[in-house]
């Protein structure tokens, strides 16, 4: 998960890296406030997850409370790369004598970590990265050793920082390696990190990219998942802890194991050609093992797509064992009766496997009208495919 700017530089406060007083806001009365309260010049920023917001005119300069307001009125609702700006971060101007580029990033096909700075930082990094290559330092990083006072000066001298900033550079880097290993960071990034008009070492703009895989490990990170920009039902399926990928289809896909519902997207998009095109609307694994409540959940999240004209559930008893699915379809659709919320779509079952004798009696005798049972994988696509089609 990439983080905005705000954020990155939240976390970078938490571990001792300095950065300017800043506060986010929604709306150019708010930057007014923000401006006011901060009392000096200020730079009104654009919160989006790309680069090259300097150069998109996201990033402007206001010497006044009104103009703070009038900038970030201008600022808020702008397109940047496909970003709409719907927040600015207000900041303290930095009277800015010089721009530096630091940067850790997780450099997996050496498996270690890698280094980069250059006293050449700014907007156009991209460009001395890519004319002048000597102009960035590059050094690797060992994981198990990480980036100690020694290391750290090592990039320091590397990159060329003058004497007199070597010890604050070298306390940042270490700081912002702290960063990377502290919050499960693959990428920290300060481009630029300037030394200001009264001899400080600050950054002024940060990246951080966390690593998903470790998100369990840190209950504060669930604060810094943007909602918004996040599908609403891929938002629900991640509280029930379900792989789930919205798609833009009709056919709601449900099955057990990423291979299975691999293919199972395959021949519900092959069967759909004939009924007009359909495809299916999401990839939702419940995993091996599935107990009737995860299928009960994954019903929950593809019935109530809007898109999904008819679902097709398929699954290959394993570790599962086709009862607790067939359990679980029984459940679920009670619990949607429940809720005053009924299945109002068809639900095809190919159910085979571990216990598919027991799991195919379960819902015969459920005796449900939306809910059918075909025998194969090929005869199950066909006929969903078919219902979302329109046909009866
Ligand atoms: N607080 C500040 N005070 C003064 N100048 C600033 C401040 N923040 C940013 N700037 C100036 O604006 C430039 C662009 O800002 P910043 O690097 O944050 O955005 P960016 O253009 O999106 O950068 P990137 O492409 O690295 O994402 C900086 O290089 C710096 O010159
Ligand atoms: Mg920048």
């Amino acid at each position: 998960m990439d983080l905005y700017e705000y954020q990155a530089k939240h976390l970078f406060d938490s571990h001792g890296v300095p950065v300017t007083a800043g506060e986010v806001c929604a709306t150019p009365d708010a930057a007014h406030e923000a401006a006011r309260k901060i009392g000096s010049a200020v730079v009104v920023k654009a919160q989006v997850k790309t680069g090259g917001r300097g150069k998109a005119g996201g990033v402007k300069l206001a010497a006044t409370p009104d103009e703070a307001q009038a900038r970030a009125d201008d600022i808020l609702g702008l397109d940047i790369k496909g970003h709409v700006v719907r927040r600015v971060l207000v900041t303290e101007a930095t009277d800015i004598a010089e721009e530096y580029y630091v940067s850790f990033l997780l450099d997996r096909a050496n498996r270690a970590f890698l280094a980069m700075a250059s006293v050449e930082g700014g907007v156009d990094i991209e460009e001395v990265a890519a004319t002048r290559p000597e102009a960035l330092a590059l050094v690797r990083i060992d994981a198990i050793e990480g980036v100690d006072e020694a290391t750290a000066a090592r990039i320091v001298d590397q990159a060329g920082f003058p004497a007199h900033i070597r010890d604050q550079v070298t306390a940042i880097l270490v700081q912002l390696w702290q960063v990377l290993v502290k919050e499960d960071a693959t990428l920290v990034e300060v481009n630029p990190l300037v030394l200001s008009a009264d001899g400080r070492v600050l950054a002024l703009d940060g990246k951080v990219t966390l690593d998903d895989n470790a998100h369990y490990r840190h209950a504060s990170h669930a604060d810094l998942v943007d909602k918004d920009a996040t599908d609403p039902i891929e938002l629900r399926a991640k509280e029930f802890d379900l792989n789930y990928v919205k798609l833009d289809g009709e056919v709601g896909i449900i099955g057990n194991g990423a291979g299975l519902v691999m293919s199972t997207l395959d021949v519900v998009a092959y069967a759909g050609e004939e009924f007009g095109g359909v495809r299916p609307a999401n990839f939702l694994d419940i995993g091996g093992g599935a107990s009737a409540e995860v299928m009960s959940n994954g019903l929950d999240i593809v019935l109530n797509d809007p898109d999904v004209r008819a679902v097709f559930v398929n699954v290959f008893g394993g570790i599962t064992s086709c009862d607790a699915v067939a359990n679980g379809i029984v459940q679920a659709v009670g619990a949607l009766a429940d809720r005053g919320t009924p299945v109002t779509k068809p639900i095809v079952c190919r159910i085979d496997g571990n216990n598919a004798v027991e799991g195919r009696r379960i819902l015969t005798e459920f005796n449900h009208p939306l809910v059918e049972m075909v025998e194969t994988m090929d005869d199950a696509a066909r006929r969903v495919a078919q219902l979302a089609g329109g046909a009866a």
